[in-house]
């Protein structure tokens, strides 16, 4: 199967009440340790780069990196720009055999958002690309959602008709209190999400799919193992993985996860060099902390987002 666009993943998740994890992807070993426990649990799966991980690790390698692992699984894999801050970098990675990308005019004003996604989705669809957008921006890193988040940076509902009619956009990401990083709510106080402005969003565009950014959960069994081999991280708290279910039960079709293969990977090679303080064979390090990063997604498919068996 090449690699496919999430039209067909969406519309599937969205009536079969689950969602599909999106997982970033900056180097081989993280591509292979996602789509190997992907096809373990016969998962479709989306794989995105963000445009710092494109600057890493070139276009071309994260492509075809990719264009490998759907060779050596058969799985259904949309490969999806995370993020897009440009009409020039959603240009090249639709010319550059990307399935989907996010332009992410959030931080923008209403107008000048609609429309900077209106001409991403027009050379997008032309060239069977499908496009996520944005309304309402996500908590910053430090907020405590609950009080220096104040509504205006939800997702207000009463713009969602509008704005998925002027754009076109195929999928929209949501701000209902989730935040990118490691900490996304103050040590103390209780994570919640917005729920009924998902439902709401939801009642106003019955069947389009819903992305949720931020979702990483944060574990707190691999902070506690960078913190035992050397690190210094304060504490983090992510998004409990009962409010992700229920996120896929309802209108999400899309979650995106990037923060907890970082902490499985870094929690896995700290522990590697405590363990081998001689060892200086990038293979010997980076292998357990593939398995780390496949068995996070296993669990992550399978207990949290339910979409394994969908492939
Ligand atoms: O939402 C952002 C993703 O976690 C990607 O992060 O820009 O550091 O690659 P990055
Ligand atoms: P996390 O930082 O919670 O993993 O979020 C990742 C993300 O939203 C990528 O777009
Ligand atoms: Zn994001």
């Amino acid at each position: 199967m090449p690699i496919v666009t999430t039209k067909e993943m969406f519309r599937k998740a969205y009536e079969g009440g689950y969602a599909i994890g999106a997982f970033n992807v900056n180097n081989m070993e993280i591509v292979q340790g996602i789509t190997e426990a992907a096809a373990e649990v016969k998962a479709p799966v989306i794989l995105q780069v963000s445009k710092g991980a494109r600057a890493y690790a070139n276009h071309t390698y994260l492509t075809k990196l990719v264009e490998a692992a759907e060779m050596e699984t058969g799985l259904p894999i949309a490969l999806h720009l995370d993020h897009g801050d440009s009409f020039e970098l959603c240009k090249g990675c639709i010319d550059g055999g990307f399935t989907s990308v996010m332009i992410d005019a959030s931080s923008k004003s209403f107008e000048d958002n609609i429309a900077l996604t209106r001409q991403v989705v027009e050379y997008a669809h032309a060239r069977g690309v499908v496009v996520e957008a944005e309304l309402g921006t996500l908590a910053g890193v430090e907020d405590e959602v609950n009080v220096s988040a104040e509504d205006s940076s939800y997702t207000r509902p009463e713009d969602v008709e509008e704005f998925v009619t002027r754009t076109g956009c195929d999928s929209l990401a949501i701000a209902i209190g989730t935040s990118h990083g490691a900490y996304k709510f103050k040590p103390g106080t209780k994570p919640q999400l917005r729920f009924d402005i998902l439902d709401e969003v939801a009642r106003r565009l019955p069947g389009f799919p819903i992305v949720l950014h931020g979702a990483s959960s944060v574990p707190q069994d691999f902070v506690d193992a960078i913190n035992a081999h050397g690190g210094k991280m304060p504490g983090a708290i992510g998004v409990p993985e009962e409010m992700l279910r229920e996120a896929a039960r309802r209108a999400v079709c899309k979650i995106n996860i990037d923060s907890d293969l970082r902490l499985a990977m870094t929690a896995t090679i700290r522990q590697y060099f405590d363990e081998h303080p001689t060892d200086f064979d990038p293979r010997a390090y980076l292998k357990p902390a593939r398995a780390a990063i496949k068995a996070m997604v296993r669990h992550k498919i399978v207990d949290v987002l339910g979409c394994d068996g969908k492939a």
